[in-house]
């Protein structure tokens, strides 16, 4: 019986490459705001839902799985990211065993539910154990600019992929399950279409100076102010609120490491300022900050997975949790901005302080989801080569004036 379930097993696995061929051949389909309700309200239909998930998560899975074979072999091949595509096959292989059940077979229902929380489980540690082959191949190999790029790249769009991913099943896991949120009893899975602005602001920055207080034995305050242009009430949006806590944690444990940081020697910490504005396009979000800014030269590296000016944590550590960690905080808050249309950007003044403003669409009919898709374009970036500069990289050297003024005096 063991044999045949092992032989059983490796002609599963001998077809992952011709499912993951097939399905990379669609592209994705987005979602809407709008859509994602529709689902789970009044059109709430877990067949349709069910119908939908079984080809677009294979969809999904398999697009950014084509991706994950371009990465360099050197990192393709450490064992950090060997698990993780590891991870994807066993999770495509669940999902497609659903492609020839019964939709009308509520016992089919149940079993799909189950897969997606033993899925949804399976991927939790994704990033950190991604960011350890990446950690693994930083000290092994010399770094090139080439690869670098590629592997940011890849990066944003696996992660943007990880993101989306969860999302549909989340939603169809917290609206299918039979309950409601007993803490949230409004929200439609994950999303709120009521989303308070101002009290997620207040939720992370509380959670950001527990830890600030734990860490530096204090922690500057908050000002926090709204400017709504089109009523006199609390800003709200429809939005997931866990990712806007995620976005605005990660920002405020950078602004409250930075200010403590610079004013170590001082009694008084300049508080973080906060502005929430609403306009007829953008919701904004603006974080402000007196921590000493960061070089205008270096505003790239930021948001690079390859660099943060902390030291890295190891996975399993058993120790408080840290303020600043990988150097994942800024690329993937980003990327959650992203996700819906939005944008988060940095606007730093070395010597004084920084912006951090996060842009999300006002109206949720024009927040659609923004996905990575595996295609020729794509293809083509992992394939850039490094070509000569096409602006003059200057001399460290200055330069000797004198010999252009005897080849001018004997030309006379
Ligand atoms: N408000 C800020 N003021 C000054 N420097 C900042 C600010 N925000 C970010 N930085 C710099 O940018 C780097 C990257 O920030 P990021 O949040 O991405 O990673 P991190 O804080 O190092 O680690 P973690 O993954 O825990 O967030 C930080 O290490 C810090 O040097
Ligand atoms: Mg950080």
């Amino acid at each position: 019986m063991k044999f045949v379930r092992f032989i059983m097993k490796n002609a599963a696995l001998a077809s992952v490459p011709k499912h993951i061929e097939h399905f990379s051949k669609f592209s994705p389909s987005p979602l809407s705001m709008k859509q994602f309700l529709d689902f789970g309200s009044i059109n709430a239909c877990e067949k349709t839902s069910f119908v939908f998930l079984r080809q677009e998560l294979p969809v999904r899975l398999s697009n950014i799985m084509k991706e994950i074979n371009l990465l360099p072999d050197r990192l393709l091949t450490t064992p950090s990211v060997q698990m993780v595509q590891s991870w994807y096959i066993q999770s495509l292989m669940e999902i497609l065993h659903f492609l020839d059940k019964n939709p009308d077979d509520h016992r089919v229902l149940g079993e799909f539910v189950d897969a997606l929380v033993t899925i949804r489980n399976r991927h939790n540690d994704v990033v950190p154990t991604m960011a350890q082959g990446i950690i693994e191949y930083k000290e092994a190999f010399p770094q090139d600019v080439v690869t670098n790029q590629n592997i940011q790249y890849f990066l944003d769009r696996f992660y943007m992929s990880r993101i989306s991913i969860r999302m549909l099943i989340n939603q169809h896991t917290l609206i299918f399950d039979g309950t409601t949120n007993p803490v949230h009893p409004n929200t439609i899975g994950s999303i709120d279409p009521h989303c308070q602005v101002g009290d997620v602001v207040q939720d992370a920055f509380h959670s950001a100076k527990m830890l600030c207080d734990q860490y530096y034995l204090r922690s500057p305050d908050l000002v926090l102010q709204e400017m709504n242009k089109k009523s006199n009430h609390p800003i709200s949006i429809v939005y997931v609120p866990s990712h806007l806590y995620h976005m605005l944690f990660e920002l405020f444990k950078n602004a409250m490491r930075a200010t403590i940081e610079t004013h170590e020697s001082s009694n008084n910490l300049p508080p973080i300022q906060v502005l929430v504005s609403l306009g007829g396009e953008d919701m904004s979000i603006k974080v402000s900050d007196r921590g000493g800014g960061v070089a205008f030269r270096r505003i790239e590296n930021l948001f690079s997975y390859l660099y943060s000016t902390a030291p890295a944590p190891q996975i399993g550590e058993h120790t408080r949790p840290p303020l600043a960690g990988f150097g994942y905080g800024l690329p993937i808050s980003r990327l959650y901005a992203k996700y819906f249309q939005g944008d988060l950007q940095l606007y730093t003044m070395e010597g004084y302080g920084t912006d951090a403003v996060i842009y999300l669409k006002a109206l949720s009919t024009d927040s659609i989801e923004r996905l990575p898709v595996y295609n020729k374009t794509a293809l083509k970036n992992y394939k850039v080569s490094q070509e000569a500069d096409d602006w003059c990289v200057p001399s460290k050297e200055p330069l000797d004036l004198s010999s252009y003024k005897v080849a001018k005096s004997t030309r006379r």
